[in-house]
C-alpha cells in the first residue's frame, strides 16, 4: 500500500472498530428515521465518504426520500432523478468520478446547498422478496481523491446488512401509522354521534400529550397517551340521544345512564391485542376516576387510577369547563383556576393541576387551535 492510499482508506483493525460500534446500534433501532441516519453514519465512515444517505422509495413510488442526521428535515426526489434515481431504475451501482461531466447528474440539489458535489458512489439494495428497495449514496471522498471498487464493496455490503433492520423498521412504522389511523377514525366515531363535542376529543388528545410531557414522560409514552386519550368517550356512542344531546341539566336518571360511557368503552376497547387500544381501554375506564375516591365507574382512588386515566381527567374536564356545551355556557378563566384550586388532590392529582395551572396559556393555546 502507498503512503497517499492508506490516509485515504481504513485498515482493517478500523474497519473491524466502526463495524462493532455500529452493529449493535443498527440491530436495536425500531425507529426508521434514526436507522437512516445510523446506516448512513456508518457509511460514511467505512467509505470515508463527506456525505452519505440512504434513500428509500415512496409507497406510491414516485419518489425517493431520505433523512439527513443533522438538517432534521425529509428530503424527497422524483424517482428519476439524478445517480439514485438511476441507480434504482436500472439496478445497477455507479462509481463517479466528477458528477459534473455525467449527464445523469441531478445538480439542483448542489444549487440548493452551495455543495459541491464531484465523487459519487450509488449502490441499489433489495428487500427480502428481491423488490429493490432503496439506493445507497456516498458523496465526495474525504481528501478530494476518488472512491475505488472497495468502497463499492464496503457500501454494497453494509446496504445488504442492513435491509433486514430496514424492513423491519418499516413495517413498525406502518404498524404505528395504521393504529394512529385507526385511532383517530374511532375517536371521531364518537364524536359525530353528539352534536357540541366538536373538536373535544383532538383537544383533549393534544391536552394529555402536553400534560404528559411536563410530568416527565417519555415522548413514546406521551404519544401514546395522546393516540389513546382521543378514544376516552367512545363509549358514548352507546348512550341514547336524548340523553346524549339533552338541551340542558340531567336528572339524576339521566346522569346515571350516560356515567354508562367510561364502562361501555372499555368494554369495546378492551379485547385488543393492540397495545395501544388496551391503552385506550384503561383510559375509558378511568377517566371519571377521582383521587379522593368519589369518582366513578369504581371509585377507586389515587395510584389505583392509571396514570394516563389521571391525566385524561385534567384535560377531559378542562375541555368541557372551557367550551359551551349543550348543557352549560364556558366558565371563565378564573372560575377554572379556582375549580382546580378546589379540586386539586381531591378529584385531581396534586401534580397534574401544578402543571396545568402554571402552563395554563399553553393549555388555552391548545383549545384556540381546535376550535368546534
Ligand atoms: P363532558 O362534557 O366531556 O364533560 C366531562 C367532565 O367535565 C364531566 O364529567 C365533569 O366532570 C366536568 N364538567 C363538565 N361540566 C361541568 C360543570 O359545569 N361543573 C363541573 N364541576 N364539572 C363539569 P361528568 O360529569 O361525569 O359527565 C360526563 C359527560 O356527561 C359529559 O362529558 C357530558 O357529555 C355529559 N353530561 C354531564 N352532565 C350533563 C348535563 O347536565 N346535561 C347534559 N346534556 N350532558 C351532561
Ligand atoms: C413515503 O412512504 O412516501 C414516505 C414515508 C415517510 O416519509 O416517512
Ligand atoms: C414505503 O412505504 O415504501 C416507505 C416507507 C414508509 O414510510 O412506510
Ligand atoms: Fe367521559
Ligand atoms: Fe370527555
Amino acid at each position: 500500500m502507498s503512503l497517499e492510499k492508506t490516509n485515504v482508506n481504513r485498515s482493517d483493525a478500523e474497519l473491524l472498530g466502526i463495524l462493532f460500534s455500529y452493529v449493535p446500534k443498527i440491530a436495536e433501532s425500531k425507529q426508521l428515521d434514526s436507522l437512516l441516519v445510523l446506516i448512513a453514519d456508518l457509511g460514511r465512515e467505512l467509505v470515508l465518504a463527506e456525505r452519505c444517505s440512504l434513500w428509500l422509495v415512496s409507497s406510491d413510488k414516485k419518489e425517493l426520500w431520505t433523512k439527513v442526521a443533522h438538517g432534521c428535515d425529509e428530503i424527497r426526489i422524483p424517482i428519476t432523478a439524478g445517480f439514485v434515481g438511476y441507480s434504482y431504475a436500472n439496478n445497477e451501482p455507479l462509481l463517479i468520478e466528477d458528477a459534473y461531466n455525467d449527464s445523469r447528474f441531478d445538480s439542483s440539489v448542489d444549487k440548493n446547498s452551495g455543495y459541491r458535489t464531484k465523487a459519487v458512489l450509488t449502490v441499489p439494495f433489495k428487500n427480502s422478496v428481491g423488490e429493490v428497495m432503496g439506493v445507497f449514496q456516498a458523496i465526495n471522498k474525504v481528501g478530494g481523491t476518488q472512491f475505488s471498487k472497495d468502497d463499492l464493496n464496503f457500501l454494497q455490503l453494509t446496504a445488504v446488512y442492513s435491509a433486514k433492520s430496514l424492513e423491519s423498521a418499516m413495517l413498525f412504522q406502518e404498524l404505528e401509522r395504521t393504529q394512529e389511523e385507526i385511532t383517530l377514525i374511532l375517536g371521531a366515531a364518537a364524536e359525530c354521534r353528539s352534536v357540541e363535542t366538536g373538536n373535544h376529543v383532538k383537544r383533549v388528545a393534544e391536552m394529555c400529550y402536553t400534560l404528559s410531557k411536563y410530568a416527565g414522560l417519555s415522548e413514546g409514552m406521551a404519544q401514546k397517551i395522546r393516540l389513546a386519550s382521543s378514544m376516552h368517550d367512545l363509549g358514548k356512542i352507546g348512550i341514547p340521544d336524548e340523553i346524549l344531546n339533552k338541551n340542558g341539566k340531567f336528572l339524576p336518571e339521566e346522569y346515571a345512564v350516560m356515567k354508562n360511557h367510561s364502562r361501555l368503552g372499555y368494554e369495546m376497547l378492551s379485547h385488543s391485542n393492540c397495545e395501544l387500544l388496551r391503552l385506550a381501554a384503561e383510559i375509558a375506564f378511568s377517566h371519571h376516576e377521582r383521587i379522593d375516591g368519589k369518582g366513578y365507574p369504581l371509585g377507586l382512588s389515587g395510584d389505583e387510577i392509571p396514570l394516563a386515566g389521571r391525566i385524561c381527567a385534567v384535560a377531559d374536564v378542562f375541555d368541557a369547563l372551557i367550551n359551551v356545551r349543550c348543557y352549560k355556557r364556558p366558565w371563565s378563566r378564573e372560575q377554572v383556576i379556582a375549580l382546580y384550586q378546589e379540586e386539586r388532590g381531591r378529584q385531581f392529582e396534586a401534580r397534574l393541576v401544578d402543571i396545568l395551572l402554571e402552563h395554563l396559556d399553553e393549555f388555552y393555546a391548545i383549545n384556540d387551535s381546535m376550535p368546534d
